[in-house]
């Protein structure tokens, strides 16, 4: 069997161990490379294992890298589709084949003997010489292999060449949702191994919560002993069980006690987090504790450098996931590089470790062939579960290990769980794909709906082995576009049913890739199949800045909770262990948004899972709308965040708006040199449409529903996508027939009817301004006409005004934009932003930016003059410079051109997000249904303060 097709493990390599450094010798060999790319296997030159062969003509490509980065070849995208035939276990001969080599010398003091030479990741297969042997094959891109080469070092002129296929055997059982790229893509390392050193342990620490024991025991070579100064553990044989008084390890207390494991040869420095995972009344627990799991799926990505993920960059997950009350951890579709596992231990997430396994492709095919249940695969399937389990055993963060992801079900899958549960006692097996739960000890789900796990969680499922499992979404809320919404209502069955423990949101982020001025994704590169933007669906933006979604998926998670009680402030505690001890409370009463008053709240200690209620602080009087705002913020920096990071908060209403003065006598509607003039308004008599307001001129307001349809309105998991039956309705091109134009007397009443071509159907909308003084008042009234079926995107009216209004000012909902089922995250408060601030750039451009629940708002220019819209009692509001056409129209970030005006929309109502692109639709409560509705807004000409 070629070796590319060969479906077994690769070959030559030594067997499985635990990642870890010690004090014997390393030599890094990332650095600049000799590269050369050639179409396929046959057109490879020969003999590149030589040390006379000569690369000088070839390109330099760094290592760790990706070729298709770094303009060899092409990436290409595909979720579910094998980008080649499927007819396992051949792939095509057009194979882009990377031959790599490298010329090192060892450090002068480098030791005799055994040596390894370590690839942490090779995508997809490479075969490897060292000094003209070949050492062997590598499969499981995301997988160690190591490699004996002792024997073949030499002090100087080592020539290592690598030979990495893009397609092999290995690639069938590697079809994650993701890039096909290319390359040697982790850290390349030769270790000295010295006679009689440590090469391979285990450290085995439990807790044992009755009791506050910890017990530790080290599974390793013999005469190895254990070293904990802080537990002043000395000389202790590593392999005899140790049970001592400790501390335990968390998430939310992720406490590690060094150790060092020694032999007279080597010192291997330990991290020991004592943690027991059990399951018990059906549920999923550490250290006696039901978790709730508020995670998310974690792909690695870089948007230049792909599944290249520097240490730093990995920091800066876990520190992001940390700072928005993220705990857990799904690392889709495969380990991830091991710095970040030793980064969840250092700053606390628990992790579902997933094997680097996918063969979703076989699912259109109706999983005919799939390789999980043929035996020819079993070997493969088995090696890459054992260099999982080997490789991240020692993460007290590990607390489930995951067989791979869509692979359907099989008697390899059901091997691979067979060797875990022997291997690995400690730790539950997931794996979403068994949906009998025959071999998994967790029931999870991939994007249930709401309805679903309410069913599970009353355990009304009529299996009873899956019924009396816990249950986790391995995947929900799918953070594609502008959504998801829903969250919330996912977070309340959480914490309704005990054996729902939460899920983790699809997914971390977008997988965008560096363009010129934008980021790509599937189909920018030419590629024949390819699957769009759906690889755009992260909570972060290809290059780390958080989406909206975070901000939101932060508030509904938050692990203290506050809220306005009978008798004053209610505090609740939601972490799973912690107290509220490292908390400080603070309040700030702010008038209109104007903060007039702050303090310190003395909240006492709250146990996990408890309330408290404290009386309001002394406040003193107010003459607006006001709020009071407590927060819950570290009291001390911890590891992953300063002090003073806030953790958690809530509003309280103070004080309502004062009554509103009575109205100043009303306006007359006169005309003048061809126009409708009433108050500060000039209106053209034909239309009825406002032209100016004072000095500015404008357009508008008038009806409109229409919104740029988002990703989740044209998604089609929940049926009939919400945006084609906009579409039919043609509720995107709605035509404006002017009834009547009344302009009598001290109103100017304008009757319409707003309806799409070729249908029957419309909306009757009627205006009617009035003038008080310099402030313009529109009531507007919408009846459907006709049968309208389904829903509306909005509901509200669009204007332009001039380009100059660049800056906006509101009392509201902010700062960030909210949806009707994702507006947790605003509170209520005086915000201001450049127009192009307000805008969230997603990726794939579509509706975004709205501000929710505003009381008023203002656009001004540099000078200060503009307009001012004031609700009655609250709206929407987006502005651009750009139509929902156009916004819809665009493809890329960069097709978005300022025009020469600012576009409003000012709405009553909006249509939810829902997460249909994968997952439910829009909730029945947030869904706009057309039905007569009136709503009124104020215009005045402004000055601003
Ligand atoms: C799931 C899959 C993920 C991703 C997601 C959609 O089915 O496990 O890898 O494809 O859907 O974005």
């Amino acid at each position: 069997m070629p070796y590319l097709e060969d479906p077994g493990p690769g070959r030559g390599s030594v067997p499985a161990r635990a990642a870890f450094t010690s004090d014997a010798p390393a030599l890094s060999l990332n650095g600049t490379w000799r590269f050369r790319l050639s179409p396929g296997l046959a057109a490879a030159p020969a003999g590149i294992e030589g040390d006379d062969f000569d690369d000088s003509a070839w390109d330099e490509l760094p290592v760790p890298s990706l070729w298709q980065l770094h303009g060899h070849g092409r990436p290409a995208y595909t979720n579910v589709r094998y980008p080649f035939p499927v007819d396992p276990p051949h792939v095509p001969s057009d194979n882009p084949t990377g031959d790599h080599r490298l010329r090192f010398d060892l450090p002068a003091d480098w030791p005799a003997g055994s040596a390894l030479l370590r690839f942490d990741g090779i995508d997809s297969c490479g075969r490897i010489w060292l000094n003209g042997t070949e050492l062997g094959v590598t499969r499981g891109s995301r997988l160690p292999a190591e490699f004996e080469v002792g024997p073949l070092l030499r002090p100087h002129g080592n020539v290592l060449a690598v030979r990495v296929h893009q397609w092999s055997a290995g690639s069938y059982l590697e079809d994650q949702d993701m890039w096909w790229l290319s390359g040697i893509f982790r850290g390349v390392t030769l270790l000295a191994r010295p006679d009689g050193g440590i090469g391979d342990y285990w450290v085995r620490a439990d807790y044992d919560h009755t009791t506050g024991l910890g017990t530790v025991q080290v599974e390793t070579g013999p005469d190895v002993v254990l070293d904990i100064p802080e537990l002043e553990i000395a000389g202790h044989p590593a392999g005899e069980p140790l049970a001592l008084p400790v501390e335990p390890w968390t998430a939310e207390t992720p406490r590690l006690y060094d150790g060092i494991l020694s032999t007279v040869a080597e010192r291997v420095p330990v991290r020991i987090g004592f943690r027991t995972v059990s399951i018990e009344d059906g549920q999923l627990k550490v250290n006696g504790r039901r978790l709730l799991l508020r995670g998310v799926n974690r792909h690695e990505h870089d948007p230049r450098t792909g599944r290249v993920v520097s240490p730093e960059t990995a920091l800066a997950d876990v520190l992001l996931m940390k700072r928005h009350n993220v705990n857990a951890v799904r690392t889709s579709h495969y380990p991830p590089d091991p710095a970040f596992l030793e980064l969840c231990d250092t700053h606390g997430l628990w992790v579902i470790d997933e094997c680097d396994l996918e063969t979703h492709g076989f699912e259109p095919l109706g999983w005919a062939g799939n390789p999980s249940s043929d035996p020819i695969w079993a070997d493969a399937y088995l090696d890459r579960m054992r260099r999982t389990v080997e490789r991240d055993k020692n993460r007290p963060s590990v607390i489930l290990w995951s067989l791979g992801n869509e692979s359907h079900t099989g008697e390899n899958l059901a091997r691979m769980a067979d060797w875990v549960r022997h291997r690995d006692p400690t730790r539950p097996i997931h794996y979403e794909g068994d949906h009998e739960c025959a071999y998994v000890d967790v029931h999870s789900r991939m994007y249930a709906t709401h309805e679903e796990v309410e069913r599970i969680g009353r355990r009304e499922d009529d299996n009873a082995r899956r019924r009396d499992l816990p249950f986790v979404l391995c995947e929900y809320g799918h953070a594609m576009g502008n959504g998801p919404g829903g969250l919330l209502e996912y977070r309340e069955l959480f914490e309704r049913y005990p054996n729902c423990q939460g899920g983790f949101v699809w997914e971390w982020i977008d997988h965008g890739l560096a363009a010129d001025e934008h980021f790509a994704y599937g189909g920018d590169f030419g590629e024949p199949i390819h699957d769009g933007n759906f690889v755009i669906d992260g909570l972060l933006f290809p290059d780390r800045t958080p989406s909206p979604s975070l901000a939101e998926f932060a508030k509904i998670i938050e692990p203290v909770r506050i809220s306005a009680g009978a008798s004053g402030i209610v505090v609740r505690n939601h972490h799973d262990f912690v107290t509220t001890a490292h908390l400080t409370f603070t309040w700030t009463l702010e008038d209109e948004g104007i903060t007039v008053a702050q303090g310190v709240l003395d909240v006492p200690s709250v146990p996990s899972g408890q309330s408290v209620s404290v009386p309001l602080p002394v406040l003193p009087a107010t003459g607006g709308e006001s709020w009071l705002t407590v927060s819950a913020a570290l009291a001390s920096a911890t590891a992953w965040a300063p002090a003073g990071h806030v953790v958690g908060w809530g509003q309280l209403p103070v004080s309502a708006a004062p009554a509103a003065a009575p109205l100043p006598p009303r306006g007359p509607v006169f005309r003048t040199g061809g126009r409708l003039v009433l108050g500060a308004g000039a209106f053209d008599p034909a239309t009825g449409v406002l032209t100016s307001l004072g000095e500015h001129a404008v357009h508008g307001p008038r009806l409109d529903v229409w919104r740029a349809t988002t990703d989740n309105d044209r998604g089609t998991f929940a049926g009939r996508p919400d945006a084609d039956q906009w579409r039919e309705a043609g509720l995107h091109r709605m035509q404006h027939r002017v009834i009547a134009v009344d302009a009598d007397g001290e109103e100017l009443v304008v009757r319409t009817r707003v309806a799409p071509p070729a249908l029957p159907s419309g909306l009757l909308a009627d205006y009617t301004w009035t003038a008080f003084d310099d402030r313009l008042r529109l009531r507007v009234a919408v009846t459907p006409d006709g049968e309208f079926p389904g829903t509306l995107p909005r509901l509200g009216l669009t204007m332009a005004v001039p380009g100059a209004f660049g800056a906006a000012e509101w009392f509201g909902g902010g700062p960030g934009e909210a949806y009707p089922d994702s507006r947790q995250a605003a509170r209520i408060g005086r915000f201001s932003r450049s127009v192009d601030g307000l805008q969230t750039p997603y990726v794939f451009p579509q509706e975004n930016g709205n501000r929710t629940a505003v009381r008023w708002a203002r656009l001004t220019a540099p000078d200060g003059h503009g307009i001012q819209v004031d609700g009655d009692p609250v709206f929407d509001f987006t502005a651009r410079r750009w139509t929902a056409a156009e916004l819809e129209a665009a493809r890329h970030t960069d097709d978005l051109v300022p025009g020469e005006l600012v576009h409003l929309t000012l709405d009553v109502a909006q249509h939810g997000l829902g997460s249909a692109s994968c997952g439910p639709g829009v909730l029945p409560r947030y869904r706009l249904v057309p039905q007569k509705t009136e709503f009124t807004l104020w215009f005045r000409a402004v000055r601003s303060r």
